[in-house]
């Protein structure tokens, strides 16, 4: 009998078209729509194995239902949509897709921080709306980029690659991360800061963290009060590690004087949400590593990740819970 593979959202043809001889596969159609919970809990029953989306919750209920997984393959770097702890205290590998979207997400962080910085989307509407009469001094002016300090929080992958773009902006570079990266300091000449200096000193703030029940809410209020009046926030990583509550009430209050959001804490974003009628935050749709290559990229790895694994090989991306 061929292994059993769930597929949670319609992938294109080529990526999958590799698979079909040696794996029974069933897969969610559709592209735009995930796949309901219900449809998922039933499907998860019998498979060995699950190729799933950033949009799927995989708690331990649903892992409690699937008796015959091997391993749990997400489309996405982040992993925070399922329970780690569950699937290894059953036995089942959890991979995700580091790497391949590394740079792509990294054009997208600094896409934002130039677009927040620089009013350009109010400055699109502005003009749509037919408001633009004249040109004036002070008109839709905003933050410069160049030369201003810009704090990464989490010096990653992505971060680091977010760094390299900076300094083509001869912008100062400090970071605060778990652990110091000493080549890194070196390689991109920036420096390490407790977390509440780096807030006190950055023009530019871009958290480029996983949400994990330490980072959860490591932005809230008295993290905001400590940035500058001017400085803007970045925010491509995962929308539970700000505050938006609090985020909303120190863009109202001018405690800081922009945001650029590309995830939100609960997604999609509703669109009555309070954030979103600020006309100083500007908001994306959670699409960082949204380009063809990269997400082509990002299937076809999951799917390595997703054969290695029913092959009994360890997969390259494997997760391994840390150590308490
Ligand atoms: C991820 O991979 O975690 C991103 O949020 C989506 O690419």
């Amino acid at each position: 009998m061929k292994p059993k593979i769930y597929i949670t959202r319609k992938l294109p043809e080529q990526i999958i078209d590799g698979l079909r001889g040696k794996y029974d596969i069933r897969m969610w159609e559709e592209e735009e729509i995930p796949v309901p919970r219900e449809v998922l809990e039933e499907e998860v029953k019998e498979v060995d194995g699950l190729l799933c989306l950033l949009t799927e919750n995989i708690d331990e209920s649903l892992i409690d239902r699937a008796d015959h997984l091997k391993i749990i393959a997400n489309m996405a770097v982040g992993y925070n949509n399922i329970d780690i702890h569950s699937a290894a205290k059953r036995g089942i590998m959890v991979t995700n897709t580091p790497g391949v979207l590394t740079e792509t997400t990294a054009d997208l962080t600094f896409g934002l921080l130039l677009a927040t910085a620089r009013r350009m989307m109010e400055a699109e509407a502005y003009l749509k709306r037919g408001k633009w009469e004249t040109w004036s001094p002070m008109q839709l002016t905003g933050q410069d980029v160049h030369g201003a300090t810009l704090g990464i929080i989490g010096l990653g992958r992505i971060g680091e690659a977010l760094a390299k773009r900076a300094k083509g902006f001869d912008m100062k570079l400090v970071y605060f991360n778990r652990s110091r990266k000493y080549e890194q300091e070196k390689e991109w000449d920036i420096e390490y800061l407790p977390l509440e200096k780096l807030l006190q000193v950055s023009d530019f703030v871009c958290v480029m963290l996983p949400l994990t029940p330490e980072t959860a809410y490591m932005i809230g209020m008295k993290q905001l009060k400590m940035m500058k009046e001017t400085a803007v926030l970045i925010n491509t990583a995962r929308g539970g590690i700000i505050d938006e509550k609090a985020l909303y009430q120190a863009l109202q209050d001018r405690e800081i004087w922009a945001a650029g959001l590309d995830v939100f804490e609960e997604e999609p974003v509703p669109v009555d949400h309070p954030l979103l009628a600020l006309p100083n935050v500007v908001t994306l749709p959670h699409i960082g590593s949204a380009s063809i290559a990269t997400r082509l990229k990002m299937a076809a790895l999951a799917v390595q990740n997703l054969t290695e694994g029913l092959a009994g090989d360890t997969p390259r991306n494997l997760i391994k819970l840390k150590k308490a």
